[in-house]
């Protein structure tokens, strides 16, 4: 394949000292064909030694139908049910969606998204955002969160899920995705990582029939196993370390076989080498066999009803293990592993009954019958309000994840603007009830900001503050003018009346919004803002010198408007959930300096990411090839800026980068401090694995420290950032090596003049590379460069070590 054949100027390898010499892509590599089946290994409690002698006991009063209901989804109150027993007083499992609010809440808070947690850059941030969560599903009665996300990673920017999950970088993605776990975790709840693995598009998600009748198998993801130990399963194998409840499999088929069928990545990577022990739940709709899927790893079926596809555990699991198809000390690991966290997090004392309005949204969001087979334990109220004073820390969240990406001539911070113009669809109310729910119809509707996209990782929103609410409110609007047009279509008239009539004319500053969609189960067809939201730019532009732009988005935008001179400023404002309004105000006068970075590469034009592109073609349409649906990874480890620095292609502004209302510097200083001594073995000691992996996998190697520095006038939260430049490891000949990896982030806050050191802290796993022959994290021989900046293209200082 061409991609695969270019061949990179040298000055691309300065620090790797390698060339590009992969082959081209051969799909028949991407298949099972004799590749045996992974066995399923047993659960032995590691970490949770006394919850799993807990389990252990529960489980042996269980009779093989009640062990069978322990593993498969019921109808029942919640998204996702397992049936109470009533002799053994076990009252079930509820579980609900999802990362970013209690979906089937009243009374409950709609949170930021994963993608404005990413762009916060704080560890902090995500650990009170996943108790705050936790803490809702707990008091409404439910057990497991679904979330938060690490797949989709963000392979392509048009992933219409890309937002629920963090960013397209792995480091970045596993200490957020780990941060939130903890945090949900921290409130006994627990948390359900998904979705594993190679879950990249929305697009042909699911098997589809075509006209003849013949079922079309859902995308395969054909990865290769440096790319998904280097990419995918990264955040994944951080979660499992920190000991998250469980895993959900994925829709997509890997290398040709379903993610909650496929032994090599459910049995083989997540539960041997990363000897994960909770539970594997199914996606919903996501099992596709009986025991072929439990003996390859599956632990839980879900929803376990024929809303989705037919029903292939219950009853017929019950004669499987009876006959011998499944091995009863495989049903007993699957109860053990779902009842091991459930004990561990002290769900069997003093949890909350379940809400019983949720019953009532169950039945109108998802069209669950109303009654229910089995007799869950409800709360004696109903509409419980669990919200406490969430809405602060949302606030600040979501003002935290506000990126200022330009601010000419210092328009921002706003210094008291006697005439403000609002502009845009994105500013005002929501015009079509409180939610962005694509169930019912409702999804991208013209009229209202966007918090949070669609689909099962939405929310009901209990109130929401729109930019133009709290603007009007910050501004004073009774002594200044705050004037809007929120109709795009009037704007972008030509010669506009409806500015016109805007008097007098232009007001000294000029904000639009914009806004761009996206949901679970279709992928973004276009990069642009919605609703003519570059034209909407250009016309306010074209009559006010000073234009702010804000956008609320879903990931990345392409800004083909962002060096016209009379648009002064723009704010990446991401999803911000419920205080939307009040976030963007507190950035916008200065009550809060910007602090978000990137957590993603905005490039010139949306044809700079066709090297990682969303499987849809006319062709497939109505394809009579069951097996017609391929997405080949075969950019490999270069997606978002590995893409970008690889090639050295310009970029309009590179992940990692921030503007704020100071001015950081990091000194020119930087030590690099070894932590082991004596020659350090280029693999990890063989140890017993522990849930994570090899053990010397976590172990510090390297401590790398710098002094960040606020050279301005104002306090703010600097973020600097450390990348490596890893050399190729001796047995990896093939495949694309990254010019540099994201390694260590921090966020600081500095009063003017003041300065402080950071240090990074190296493991094992950050400077080695996956070697696919040694199955194994090697150290490579030779020597790492590691950068600290402000950007991944903004470094301050640089330094080398040589560890092997
Ligand atoms: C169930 O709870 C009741 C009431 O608290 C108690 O008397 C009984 O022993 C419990 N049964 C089991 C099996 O734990
Ligand atoms: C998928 O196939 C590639 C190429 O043969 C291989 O490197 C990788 O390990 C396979 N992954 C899985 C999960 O089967
Ligand atoms: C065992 O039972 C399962 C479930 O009913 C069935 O699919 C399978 O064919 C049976 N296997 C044998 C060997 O009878
Ligand atoms: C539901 O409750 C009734 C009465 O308390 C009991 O007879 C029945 O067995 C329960 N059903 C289940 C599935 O536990
Ligand atoms: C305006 O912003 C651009 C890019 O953000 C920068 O290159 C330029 O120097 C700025 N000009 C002024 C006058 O601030
Ligand atoms: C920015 O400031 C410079 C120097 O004062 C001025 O020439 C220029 O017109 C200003 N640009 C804008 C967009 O305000
Ligand atoms: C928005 O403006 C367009 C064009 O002027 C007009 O056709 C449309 O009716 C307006 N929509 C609303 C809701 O006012
Ligand atoms: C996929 O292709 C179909 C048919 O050509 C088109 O309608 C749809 O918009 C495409 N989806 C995306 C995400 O580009
Ligand atoms: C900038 O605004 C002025 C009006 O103040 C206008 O004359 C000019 O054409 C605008 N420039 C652009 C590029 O829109
Ligand atoms: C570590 O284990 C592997 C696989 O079992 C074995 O080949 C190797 O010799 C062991 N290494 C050491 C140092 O014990």
């Amino acid at each position: 394949m061409s991609a695969f054949s270019l061949k990179a100027p040298a000055l691309l390898f300065l620090f790797t000292g390698a060339s590009a010499t992969s082959s081209s892509w051969d799909r028949s590599l991407f298949s099972p064909t004799g590749s045996p089946e992974v066995p399923s290994p047993d659960a032995r409690g590691l970490g949770w030694k006394q919850a799993f002698q807990h389990a252990d006991e529960f489980i042996s009063q269980l009779t093989l139908e009640e062990k069978v209901g322990l593993v498969s989804g019921t109808e029942g109150p919640c998204v996702g049910n397992i049936a109470p027993i009533d002799r053994l007083n076990f009252t079930g499992i509820c579980i609900q969606n999802g990362p970013l609010a209690l979906e089937q809440g009243t009374y409950s808070s709609v949170f930021p998204a994963g993608i404005t947690i990413a762009a916060t850059w704080d560890k902090d941030i995500a650990f009170k955002h996943g108790h705050n969560l936790g803490s809702e599903f707990r008091e409404k009665g439910s057990q497991v969160v679904l979330g938060p996300v690490a797949g989709p990673l963000g392979r392509s920017p048009f992933g219409g899920r890309n937002w629920e999950g963090f960013s397209p970088d792995p480091y970045l993605t596993g200490d957020l995705f780990t941060s939130t776990i903890e945090g949900i975790q921290s409130v006994g709840v627990q948390a359900c990582a998904k979705h594993f693995i190679g879950n990249e598009q929305e697009t042909q998600r699911q098997p589809s029939t075509n006209d003849d009748g013949t079922t079309i198998e859902s995308v395969s993801s054909n990865i290769d196993d440096r790319t998904l130990h280097e990419l995918y399963l990264w955040p994944f194998q951080q979660a499992v370390k920190a000991g998250v409840a469980s895993v959900m499999c994925s829709y997509n088929r890997i290398n040709q076989t379903y993610g909650c069928q496929n032994s090599q990545t459910l049995n083989g990577i997540l539960k041997t080498e990363l000897g994960f022990q909770g539970y594997v739940m199914a996606d919903w709709g996501a099992t596709h066999s009986g025991s072929r899927a439990v003996n390859a790893g599956e632990d839980m079926d879900m929803p376990g009803t024929d809303q989705l596809s037919p029903v292939y555990w219950h009853q017929s699991l019950v004669e499987a293990v009876k006959n011998g198809s499944v091995p009863s000390s495989r049903l007993d690991d699957m109860c053990r592993r779902v009842m091991t966290p459930f004990f561990h997090l002290k769900q069997d004392k003093n949890f909350p009954a379940i809400d019983p309005s949720e019953k009532d949204l169950n039945a109108l969001l998802f069209s669950s019958p109303e009654e229910y087979r089995y007799n869950y334990t409800f709360g004696s109220q109903a509409n419980v309000d669990v919200r406490k004073n969430h809405g602060k820390a949302i606030r600040e969240a979501g003002a935290a994840g506000v990126v200022l990406l330009k601010n000419n001539n210092s328009t921002l911070p706003l210094k008291s603007p006697r005439r403000i113009g609002v502009f845009g669809n994105d500013a005002g109310d929501l015009t079509n009830g409180m939610s962005y729910f694509t169930f019912n119809g409702i999804q991208n509707y013209e009229y209202g900001v966007l918090a949070t996209g669609g689909g099962s990782g939405s929310g009901l929103f209990t109130y929401i503050v729109s930019p133009l609410e709290a603007i009007k409110q910050k501004a004073d609007f009774k002594k200044n003018l705050v004037q809007y047009v929120l109709n795009n279509s009037a704007i972008i008239e030509p010669d506009s009346p409806y500015l016109a009539a805007l008097q007098p004319s232009p007001p000294d500053v000029c904000l639009v919004f914009l806004k761009s969609w996206a949901t679970e189960s279709m992928d973004r067809e276009s990069l642009h803002s919605d609703w003519n939201g570059d034209t909407v730019v250009e016309s306010i532009a074209a009559m006010c010198p000073n234009t702010v732009v804000i956008t609320h988005s879903n990931g990345v935008n392409v800004m083909p408007w962002a060096d016209n001179p009379n648009v002064t400023a723009i704010l990446a404002a991401h999803l911000p959930g419920q205080e939307v309004g009040n976030s963007i105000v507190d950035v916008l006068w200065g009550d809060v300096n910007p602090s978000g970075h990137l957590p993603y590469t905005i490039a010139h034009s949306e044809e700079s990411y066709s090297f990682a592109p969303i499987t849809n073609s006319t062709a497939l349409e109505n394809t009579k090839d069951p097996k017609a649906w391929q997405s080949d990874f075969k950019e490999e480890v270069l997606i978002d800026y590995r893409h970008f620095d690889y090639y050295n292609k310009n970029v309009a502004y590179e992940f990692g980068f921030g503007l704020s209302y100071t001015t950081f510097s990091i000194n020119e200083k930087i030590a690099v401090h070894q932590k082991f001594t004596g020659r350090l073995p280029q693999s990890p000691p063989n140890a017993t694995i522990i849930p994570g992996g090899n053990p010397h996998l976590w172990e510090t190697l390297y401590e790398i420290s710098a002094t960040v520095v606020n050279e301005g006038q104002v306090a703010g939260f600097a973020v600097p950032q450390l990348y490596l430049s890893l050399p190729r490891g001796s047995s990896n000949e093939h495949g694309f090596v990254a010019k540099r990896v994201l390694r260590g982030f921090e966020k600081v806050h500095l009063n003017p003049g003041e300065s402080k050191d950071v240090a990074f802290k190296l493991t094992r796993r950050d400077i080695s590379n996956w070697d696919t022959a040694k199955q194994q994290w090697i150290v490579p021989k030779g020597k790492i460069r590691a950068h600290v900046g402000l950007s991944s293209r903004d470094f301050h200082c640089s330094a080398t070590f040589t560890p092997y």
